[in-house]
């Protein structure tokens, strides 16, 4: 049975801002079991809108990893599993996605090892994480919006390809994954043109798929619907 989510003005206060408009869907219902699950884990792995990266009780010694948009939670989930020395930042603002990556991530019994947030990943990025903090960013599947008067609500925009750059470590990695060829161009065109970003297919390319990759839930429904996905790999440059 679905039920609306009684936490939400404790979620709120530490997790939701007001201040930046987002397009996506936010809210939303949750089961009682989920909303149990938030109320456990979200005072322990949550990262609260006062809080840093630097603050949340991560090693400075181990690697830490975002992924952006990661929806029902599938590909963090395969990323904690695959990568035990991974301190992982997942960003989210779909709050019933929130509710199931935190059960699955439980289930999987590597919850201790996560952040999470549901603030917008534009504001996560600039104040709460530090300057070449990441050792690698993930983002698959971000929202198409395909209407053209629509283009600028995509997450990749040239102001946020410098904000990610700046995030991260040289050396460090950008991921990203889409299903729709007009934004997998609409991605690698902006990241190409980003000043400290080296395309590890060489400028204009993709890079195959990799075997190691969980199928997302947008990945599949792409599949079905007779698209193959594209993939880009940078690496920040000095
Ligand atoms: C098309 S879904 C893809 C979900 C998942 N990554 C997958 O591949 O199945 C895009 C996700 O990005 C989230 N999203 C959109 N804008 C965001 C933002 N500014 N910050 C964080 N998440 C965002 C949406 O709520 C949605 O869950």
């Amino acid at each position: 049975m679905l039920w609306r989510m009684r936490l939400s003005r404790l979620f709120r206060d530490h997790h939701v801002q007001h201040e930046m408009r987002t397009h996506g869907r936010k809210n939303g219902f949750v089961t009682k079991g989920q909303e149990q699950r938030l109320a456990r884990w979200l005072p322990k792995i949550g990262l609260m809108a006062e809080q840093t990266l630097s603050d949340c009780g991560f090693s400075s010694a181990a690697p830490i990893v975002m992924e952006i948009g990661f929806g029902n939670g599938d590909f963090l989930v395969h990323l904690a599993e695959i990568e035990p020395e991974w301190q992982l930042l997942g960003v989210e603002i779909y709050l019933p996605g929130v509710a199931k990556a935190v059960g699955r991530l439980e289930d999987a019994g590597v919850i201790s090892r996560c952040r999470i947030s549901q603030l917008p990943a534009q504001m996560v990025l600039g104040r709460q994480v530090a300057e070449q903090q990441l050792d690698g960013l993930y983002i698959n599947h971000p929202d198409p919006w395909p209407k053209v008067r629509h283009h600028k609500r995509r997450l990749i925009q040239k102001d946020f390809a410098a904000l990610l750059v700046s995030r991260l470590k040289v050396g460090g990695f950008i991921r990203l994954a889409s299903d729709k060829p007009d934004l997998a161009e609409w991605m690698r065109d902006i990241l190409d043109q980003t000043v400290g970003l080296r395309n590890v297919a060489g400028v204009g390319g993709f890079v195959p798929r990799g075997d190691d990759r969980p199928f997302t839930k947008f990945e599949q429904r792409g599949i079905k619907e007779g698209r193959d996905s594209q993939f880009l790999h940078y690496v920040r440059e000095a």
